[in-house]
């Protein structure tokens, strides 16, 4: 494997590993939106990506797929436990998200997120060319930018952080929050998802370290009596739109969309959430929200079909196995309360689906519902409104996710207020054609001008100006 001049470092490969039955390796390209987004610059760059394979104790050679070099990097089964599940997923993940549930904070899980972090770092720093550039992603890795920087000098590093950062009176119950701010402050240009969370970030860099702020340029000390500039701001992350937009065009998709309908006894309302089954998302108050609804009658099951996709997600962590037993009695209860033989309050699904099959979804949901208590930014927002080429279709967005900077012509709602979430459910349901048609095609241009090659194009710019910043 040559060099590479941009290296993609994030915790998980673009790839899934699937054991072929003669017991060879299989690889298959994630869904993930990231990989859409980078492969063709990743292509025209000779690109490499550093990533963990996804299960524990996998040791496996550098190789090429489509076109990308990937780069493997094992994980023990300790190391899933303390670094990816623990300190990630269990300390990083409530902490960033509001504390919607408590971080737990152990030395051992620092420890091996510190060790983990040096080892992605080694990996990027091994393949990377001379003066070459290496991107960093998200939460799991928020030491590699100074790690990287210090074995290797001479590249330009990027950092974007995927999910919401802080307020600093959260952000200062972590007992390793200079180390992290330090570790983030290794980048040459650190991206963020809102503005806001960019202004928590240098907030937090002022307070803890003490460096100088100017606007979105923070003044690094690099050696005795020098510093060094990085900038801080946001980039808000988009979507692929072409699949979705083809894929809704399609025949075959829009007769499966009716036959989901059809399926459900072809209800007047269809509503539709889409999610990891994980407690940011407000799975909770938007079933609660709804089942009031239908306590009070101003829904009635003949009319009215909840489907609730919660794809399985990080099931080994005690937060989400609490979570999902909530949700499930809180679904069959409400089930219990309301069906009837023919028709269901709420389908839930606890499954991940192909591509295909969400936008057949997507199109036969009359209104979409994502009432995430804090989110970095949710794409399936952006997903819901990319598909809706019939420019029907109402999007409940919650003023909690990043896509709310963007998405102005939602029904906005606060999740915690479930009065008002009722009212903004009810207003969705109601909505002329007319309205629907209005909101959805000002979400649409906003959606397709501002896609996924958009930004990355913007933080490849902004790491472009960094470096020839450096040269000058
Ligand atoms: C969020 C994070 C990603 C993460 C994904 C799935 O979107 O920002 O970094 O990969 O959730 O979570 P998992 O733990 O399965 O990687």
């Amino acid at each position: 494997m040559t060099a590479a001049d941009l290296v993609v470092v994030a915790n998980r490969l673009p790839v899934d590993r699937i054991v072929g039955p003669d017991g060879t390796d299989e690889w298959r390209t994630s869904p993930g939106g990231l990989v859409a987004a980078l492969e063709p610059t990743m292509r025209a760059a000779h690109g490499a990506w550093v990533g963990w394979p996804g299960q524990a104790d996998v040791e496996i050679e550098p190789f090429t797929f489509d076109g990308i070099d990937l780069v493997p990097v094992s994980l023990s089964a300790d190391e899933v436990a303390e670094y990816y599940e623990g300190f990630s997923n269990d300390t990083i993940w409530p902490l960033y998200h509001d504390v919607i549930a408590p971080p737990q904070f152990h030395r051992e899980w620092w420890d091996a997120y510190v060790a983990v972090n040096r080892r992605f770092a080694e990996a990027a720093a091994s393949v990377v060319a001379e003066n070459g550039t290496v991107w960093v992603h998200d939460y799991q890795l928020q030491l590699v930018p100074q790690l990287v920087r210090e074995l290797r000098p001479d590249v330009t590093i990027g950092y974007f952080h995927h999910i919401p950062f802080p307020a600093h009176g959260l952000y200062a119950q972590l007992p390793w929050r200079d180390q992290v701010l330090r570790g983030l402050l290794g980048a040459d240009v650190i991206g963020f998802q809102r503005a806001q969370d960019a202004t928590y970030f240098l907030t937090a860099v002022r307070r803890r370290l003490r460096h100088d702020v100017k606007g979105a340029a923070i003044a690094v000390p690099s050696g005795p009596g020098e510093t060094r500039t990085a900038i801080a701001k946001a980039f808000p992350i988009s979507i692929d739109t072409s699949p979705y937009l083809e894929l809704a065009a399609r025949p075959e998709v829009r007769a499966r969309a009716a036959e989901i309908r059809a399926s459900l006894g072809n209800p007047a309302h269809i509503l539709l959430g889409v999610d990891r089954l994980d407690y940011t998302k407000g799975i909770r108050h938007r079933i609660k929200a709804y089942g009031e609804l239908l306590d009070e009658g101003r829904l009635r099951v003949e009319d009215a079909t909840l489907i609730q996709v919660a794809s399985p997600s990080r099931e080994r962590v005690d937060a989400y196995v609490h979570l999902r037993d909530e949700i499930e009695l809180s679904v069959g209860r409400i089930n219990g309360d309301n069906d009837t033989f023919g028709h269901t309050a709420i389908r839930y699904l606890h499954q991940g689906y192909p591509r295909e099959e969400m936008v057949a979804l997507y199109l036969a949901a009359d209104v979409m519902l994502v009432t995430a208590l804090r989110d970095g930014m949710n794409l399936v927002a952006k997903e819901y409104v990319a598909t809706r080429v019939d420019n029907r279709g109402v999007l409940v967005l919650s003023e909690f996710t990043g896509a709310a900077d963007e998405l102005r012509q939602a029904v906005r709602v606060n999740p915690h207020d479930i009065e008002g979430l009722k009212d903004a459910i009810m207003e969705a349901v109601q909505m002329t054609p007319r309205e629907q048609a209005r909101r959805m095609r000002a979400l649409r241009k906003r959606v397709i001008e501002n896609d996924v090659d958009a930004w990355s194009s913007s933080f490849l710019g902004a790491l472009a100006a960094a470096r020839e910043g450096k040269r000058a």
